[in-house]
């Protein structure tokens, strides 16, 4: 795990140093938060019954177009201008790709399977904000070395709440549903993570490595290249 850690402070760092390749990974982290407005299955507050919860969810959701417009001014401070990605490029899609489950409320549907796939929602609501806010603090630790003090204001502000974001969703789960079931859902999205992670982020470095090839250190390139070599052969072996 130490020679994991070394790698992502030493990766997060070469991002962090070039403009254009701090940008594209910024636009990365942005299209996430933009996610949510691409489908119809996010942030279901009309089946929630707690007030109190679908509350939090709401603040949830205006937190993130909050994150939006953090990160489109910080690619914008960068010299660099907000791309549209197709979803392949988006962790909240592929982490989707590789889940077993499902939190789509139908209307029909009965108050305890409603109840389940909000349940569902909120522990794949917390996967995701666990990885975003774990990739936050290594972005955030280069940010403080850079020379713009804007990036890091705009991350620390964001990783502030993705740590709410990940308490609250958690509690939640617990809060809807049995002890033993609520563990069982948060495994499976644990599961669907941790694919996705290996699927998400060799994919990323290796077009951020083939489309940017001028702006990574030349010392480092082919390392990196064997780096996202080896997370796909975890994937295909897992
Ligand atoms: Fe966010
Ligand atoms: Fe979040």
């Amino acid at each position: 795990m130490f020679l994991i850690d070394r790698i992502k402070h030493q990766l997060h760092q070469d991002i962090v140093a070039d403009p254009v390749l701090h940008a594209r990974v910024l636009n990365l982290y942005l299209c996430g938060e933009a996610y949510p407005h691409a489908v119809n299955d996010y942030f279901p507050v009309a089946a929630v019954r707690d007030p109190d919860l679908a509350e939090a969810m709401r603040q949830h959701q205006a937190d993130e177009d909050k994150h939006i417009a953090l990160y489109a001014k910080a690619i914008q401070k960068l010299g660099e201008p907000v791309q549209q990605l197709p979803p392949e490029h988006i962790f909240n899609h592929v982490i989707r790709q590789h889940s077993a489950e499902t939190w789509h409320v139908e209307p029909e549907m009965a108050d305890d399977q409603r109840t389940r796939r909000v349940a569902s929602f909120l522990a794949h609501a917390h996967i995701l904000e666990k990885r975003v806010a774990r990739s936050l603090e290594y972005h955030l630790e280069a940010c403080n070395r850079a020379a713009d003090p804007y990036p890091a204001k705009a991350v620390a502000a964001v990783l502030g709440d993705e740590q709410r974001h990940v308490s609250y969703t958690h509690d939640a789960v617990f809060h809807l549903l049995p002890r033993a079931e609520a563990a069982a859902l948060l495994r499976s999205h644990e599961r669907a993570e941790a694919r996705a992670n290996l699927d998400f982020s060799s994919n990323q470095l290796r077009r951020l490595l083939r489309e940017e090839t001028q702006h990574w250190p030349t010392a480092r390139r082919g390392f990196y290249r064997a780096c996202a070599a080896v997370m796909r052969g975890v994937l295909h072996c897992a």
